[in-house]
């Protein structure tokens, strides 16, 4: 059957059909042509769409900035603080004003219901930009990244996320892996492993598609032959900077290693959705050094910066891969 999302919210991943995941990803790469080639692709000329953003941001909301632009609509950013949301306004509110001015509506901060109650009251699509549970836009910016470097086939590869296995990306890498087909393996201290809730509902996706499910604390275990080597910060936006101290004691034996990565596939790629703490160049790299004398986090300097890291590629998909999401919902 032909895919037709128009009309649809993009909240999480778990709403879409294995087909509806691919053709977005098939879509994604169409766009990508397009902007490589410098071809125009205005094709929602007239449209306009509102970005709130709760959290912090640079590749989202850049990404759903230049998007909207390259495809002809007028965009408007919100942020954390200055609008009316939560504050003096609820969120149903807000979403019934919202939706009579504009055509989509991106949110990026809390709990997963705050976006699944703006898409109950807007009207319009209401797309999901990074939630403390859910954060499908990275997904299929990610799903077209290995299909990129497994152009044979992204079916039955082995895919490893190493690190806060309860969190919206590996939350969501677990989700997308079960609807394509992949071996996803959660590698990490048993108290950071996906709720058992979610874990079932992918080992029940999976049946149907032949992916499997892992959850292990053996990263010797979890590495070996794996074709995708995947991290994330061990502090997510929203959780106490009092966690660090505790993280980096329960995280640093699934920090992804050299030693690690040569357990690997031949072929295998290394991931990180981003922004990492791969040295000290940061605030809060430097503050961790000096405090606690670790200077590399989730994933070695080495690593991050060798010829199997592919985290830059990434980083640009999320433009081309937001952009057929609002293409599919919009037109
Ligand atoms: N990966 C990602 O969502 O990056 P930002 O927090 O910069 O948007
Ligand atoms: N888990 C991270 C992802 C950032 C893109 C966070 O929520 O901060």
């Amino acid at each position: 059957m032909p895919v037709n999302l128009s009309g649809r919210h993009f909240l999480k991943l778990l709403d879409f059909t294995s087909d509806e995941v691919r053709y977005l990803i098939d879509l994604s790469s169409q766009f990508k042509a397009l902007k490589l080639t410098g071809t125009p692709h205005r094709y929602l000329e007239g449209k306009n769409i509102v970005l709130l953003f709760e959290k912090t941001s640079t590749r989202t909301r850049c990404a759903f900035e230049v998007a909207g632009s390259d495809l002809g609509m007028g965009v408007t950013y919100l942020d954390p603080g200055s609008s009316q949301m939560g504050k003096k306004e609820s969120i149903e509110d807000t979403a019934r004003v919202l939706g009579r001015m504009y055509d989509g509506i991106e949110y990026r901060g809390f709990a997963q219901e705050i976006v699944e109650d703006l898409a109950a009251n807007a009207g319009v699509p209401v797309w999901n930009g990074l939630t403390t549970e859910f954060h499908p836009t990275q997904m299929i910016a990610d799903m077209l990244t290995v299909q990129e470097n497994f152009p044979q086939g992204i079916k039955g590869l082995k895919f490893v996320f190493m690190g806060d296995a309860r969190n919206n990306v590996a939350n969501s890498l677990m989700v997308v892996c079960s609807k394509l087909g992949l071996h996803f393996v959660a590698c990490g201290p048993k108290d950071l492993m996906p709720a058992d809730e979610l874990v079932a509902q992918c080992r029940e996706i999976a049946e149907e598609t032949g992916a499997s499910i892992t959850l292990t604390d053996d990263p010797v275990e979890a590495c070996t032959g794996a074709h995708v080597v995947y991290t994330d910060i061990w502090v997510s936006m929203g959780e106490p900077a009092e966690l660090w101290e505790k993280r980096i004691k329960e995280l640093s034996p699934y920090r992804v290693t050299e030693k690690l990565m040569a357990l690997t596939d031949s072929e295998s790629i290394f991931m990180h959705c981003l922004p990492s703490f791969h040295d000290t160049k940061t605030t809060i790299g430097a503050d961790i050094a000096e405090r606690f004398g670790v200077t590399e986090m989730e994933v070695e300097d080495a690593v991050f910066e060798s010829s199997k890291s592919r985290v830059f590629d990434e980083a640009e998909n999320r433009m081309h891969t937001i952009k057929a999401v609002m293409y599919a919902t919009l037109k």
